[in-house]
């Protein structure tokens, strides 16, 4: 079994000054546990000051998205070498409020994506349908042309790292997830996709996590999933006390 990977993505929340509370707690509620990876996306504007304070602890730095290009006429943009900069390790691709609010297209994921692979960044991209598509049927339909359109023109030998994080729209900060059944179903349905793209080994290899309303009491039962390899966590990652609760939840099926 691969060992469990819990992401927190903060979105626009949490100034430096929160950010650095929020560390200070959740280090207190880790003590004595070694903790599956853990990594937390915060605002841009976090990322030198947690990146300090995580000098000694375990925990890794990601960003909520990038640029595709590394320098240049962008303006509002962050490049993947400013990322590289601060050592952020992970970078969220994708997300289905970039996808609905910011205009972000399958294109411009596959650009970012393939940047990411070249800086060493590790991409967690971001796959669902909307509850009206859930409802009409067409979220493998969605989902294999979300995945395909990404991986065009990829290099297959430096996928295997890349991450999925699949998180239905609906159940987006909705508290209305898909039960650990639904999203096994899918998930595993994703590996077998992903071999037939690709090939097995590498499907096997990367991890593709659950993301949607995820909280500290359901969050066991998806990690019990086999194929489910960790979690995407908003809401529920903002409370330092809850988000230690889901990285023990992980911790223990890593035991
Ligand atoms: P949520 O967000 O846990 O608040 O539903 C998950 C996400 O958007 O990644």
């Amino acid at each position: 079994m691969k060992n469990k990977l819990i992401i927190a993505n903060w979105k626009m929340n949490s100034t430096v000054t929160d950010a650095l509370k929020f560390l200070a707690v959740f280090r207190h509620e880790m003590k004595g546990m070694t903790p599956c990876e853990v990594v937390l996306c915060p605002p841009f504007t976090c990322l030198y000051a947690l990146g300090e304070a995580f000098e000694e602890t375990p925990f890794k730095l990601g960003a909520q998205n990038m640029h595709w290009e590394e320098s240049g006429a962008f303006t509002g943009e962050i490049s993947s070498l400013f990322l590289k900069d601060l050592n952020v390790q992970y970078v969220l691709l994708g997300h289905s409020e970039r996808r609905t609010l910011f205009g972000e297209t399958d294109i411009n994921i596959n650009k970012k994506l393939e940047q990411a692979i070249h800086q060493k960044i590790t991409p967690v991209v971001c796959v669902g349908e909307t509850d009206e598509e859930h409802k009409e049927g067409k979220t493998f339909a969605v989902l294999e042309h979300q995945i395909k359109k990404a991986l065009d023109g990829q290099i297959r030998s430096e996928l295997a790292t890349m991450v999925w994080a699949y998180e239905p729209v609906w159940a987006i900060g909705t508290g209305k997830n898909a039960t650990p059944d639904q999203a096994q179903e899918v998930i595993s349905w994703m590996r077998t996709l992903l071999a037939k793209v690709l090939d097995d080994p590498t499907a096997s290899t990367m991890r593709i996590l659950y993301g949607g309303s995820v909280s500290a009491e359901k969050a066991r039962g998806f990690l019990k999933q086999s194929d489910i390899d960790g979690l995407l966590v908003g809401g529920a990652s903002l409370d330092p006390q809850k988000f230690a609760n889901i990285v023990q939840s992980a911790q223990e099926q890593n035991a």
